[in-house]
């Protein structure tokens, strides 16, 4: 059996210290030590994006880096979001442009999303579409999480923005 060993990481803004075999992935840790299941084990594979987070500025797939790689790495997953019982302004947009169905993929579509507003505060339909290509969506058609994209970007400049979804209708 393999020695366990301790990683410190900061996880949501949270000191975090798990104790783990070299060998674990982050996604187990994330969800089975953690107890933050919002990342998603898919495929496992590197493929589908379900399980992306956020490591050090970068999104990165749990299912294919080691616990041990993140030590003293800042980490923001889906849970780390909404602030004070305020759903973060693209939670809120995936909900008025109807950007999911079963949710399956939607963890890793807002942290994703997330990163690219970070890099690419006003980003066009090609930047977006290019960014999230490594998030895979089987039931929206990926048209109404562009929009979802497109109407924080608005939203965080200040605009005023209106769902274009035809059962939403809200103007905020
Ligand atoms: Fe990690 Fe699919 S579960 S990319
Ligand atoms: Fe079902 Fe994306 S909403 S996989």
């Amino acid at each position: 059996m393999s020695k366990k060993t301790m990683v410190s990481f900061r996880l949501n803004g949270k000191d975090t210290d798990v104790v783990v075999e070299p060998r674990e992935l982050l996604i187990h840790t994330l969800r089975e030590r953690c107890l933050h299941t919002g990342p998603h084990i898919g495929c496992e594979t590197s493929h589908c994006g379900a399980c992306t987070v956020d490591m050090n500025g970068m999104s990165v797939k749990a299912c294919t880096v080691l616990t041990v790689q993140a030590e003293g790495a800042d980490l923001l997953t889906v849970e780390g979001m909404a602030q004070g019982g305020e759903l973060h302004a693209l939670q809120e947009a995936f909900m008025q442009e109807h950007a999911l169905q079963c949710g399956f993929c939607t963890p890793g579509m807002l942290i994703r999303a997330h990163r690219l507003l970070q890099e690419i505060p006003d980003p066009s339909e090609e930047e977006i579409r290019y960014w999230m290509a490594g998030n895979l969506c089987r039931c929206t058609g990926y048209q109404n999480i562009v929009k979802a994209v497109q109407y924080t970007a608005r939203k965080l400049r200040g605009e005023a923005v209106q769902t274009s979804h035809p059962l939403m209708g809200e103007t905020r």
